[in-house]
């Protein structure tokens, strides 16, 4: 009974992985847009595509980004100037793609810019903080998404949004998770909505990874300007010794990131080419093996997990 059993999943498996070998033809002639191509995930997958042939539109934040991406790829790879909170920047990006892609339309459309910070306990914050990410992560999405689809229909083509762990597991305050589970509620709507015309839709959840959205400074720095601006209630029920550990935390979490992004890029560059994309792809050994499953797991489960690795307010019952 087992043996069959091993034998049956052994087999699914082997199909699966033939069934996703298969790639898209004529990749030369797709373009694919990209957010965020400044650093990390979106510049890797901007040079990754433009090694692999195909006609790579790049979004950067800053034409400094957008230089150093230009030096660094072919002549097919064009850049664009994006602020994704910014409408009238969109609108302008979206001619801008509607005039290189022609009738053709736009083959792929990744969602990928997004920030990190203000993180924090919930009670640190306001909700300005809040709506500081929400605007990049989850209304840069959805805006950037509705703008482009016309151009995405008529290509039949694939919309890639970027999500994380922290959208299957909420285990930090702030606007960040709260972002993430958007996006994937977001991308599971649009998913059914576009397969009505053949476009598929694919979630990226990477784990922790170096790049900026886990530079160690950058988290130091935001922690420091959040608890100066606490009140003095909040102080006193955290105290200086969560405080310090909190800060320590931080200081490390570069070392516990993973340095290789193209376990994730590599999600992103099969969702944009296999003939058969996966609605879901997970990056690295933490999502794997411990995130995903304990999305999973009942509650109480979960939050016995994440009760034991947490900082305790000095104040805690
Ligand atoms: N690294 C991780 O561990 C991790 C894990 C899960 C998910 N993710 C997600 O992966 C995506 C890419 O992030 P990353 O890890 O590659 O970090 P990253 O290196 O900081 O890349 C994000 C890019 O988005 C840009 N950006 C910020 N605000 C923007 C705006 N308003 N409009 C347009 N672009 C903007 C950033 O520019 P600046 O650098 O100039 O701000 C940066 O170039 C994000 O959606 C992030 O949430 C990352």
């Amino acid at each position: 009974m087992w043996l069959y059993l091993v034998a049956l999943v052994g087999l699914w498996t082997l199909l699966r992985l033939i069934r996703e070998r298969k790639v898209m033809s004529h990749l030369q002639d797709k373009h694919v847009f990209i957010t965020g191509c400044d650093s990390g995930f979106g510049n890797l997958l901007a040079r990754q595509l433009d090694r692999r042939g195909m006609r790579v539109l790049a979004a950067c934040l800053t034409e400094k980004g957008a230089e150093e991406l230009r030096n660094k790829t072919s002549d097919r790879l064009e850049t664009v100037i994006l602020d994704v909170t910014k409408t009238e920047s969109i609108v302008a990006a979206t001619q801008w793609v509607k005039e290189r892609v022609g009738n053709r339309g736009l083959w792929g459309l990744v969602n990928n810019a997004g920030i990190s910070i203000p993180s924090g306990p919930n009670e640190w914050m306001n909700k300005e903080d809040f709506a500081k990410i929400l605007d990049v992560n989850l209304l840069g999405v959805i805006e950037v998404t509705l703008s482009m689809l016309p151009l995405v229909r008529k290509a039949r083509g694939r919309v890639v949004n970027v999500s994380s762990i922290m959208g299957r597991v909420s285990f930090s305050g702030g606007g960040y998770s709260i972002s993430k589970y958007g996006v994937e509620a977001f991308s599971d709507s649009l998913r059914r909505e576009l397969s009505y015309f053949g476009v598929k839709v694919a979630i990226v959840e990477p784990g922790f990874f170096r790049t900026g959205v886990s530079n160690s400074d950058r988290h130091l720095c935001s922690a420091k300007m959040l608890w100066d601006r606490a009140s003095s209630e909040v102080k006193e029920i955290y105290g200086q010794k969560f405080l310090a550990s909190y800060m320590t935390g931080l200081k490390s979490l570069d070392q516990k990131c993973k340095e290789d992004l193209s376990l994730v890029t590599d999600c992103m560059e099969h969702a944009l080419t296999s003939r058969h994309p996966r609605t879901r792809y997970s990056a690295g050994w933490d999502a794997k093996l411990f995130f995903i499953p304990v999305s999973y797991l009942p509650t109480f489960l979960a939050d016995a997990i994440f009760y034991r690795a947490s900082l305790k307010p000095d104040k805690a019952l």
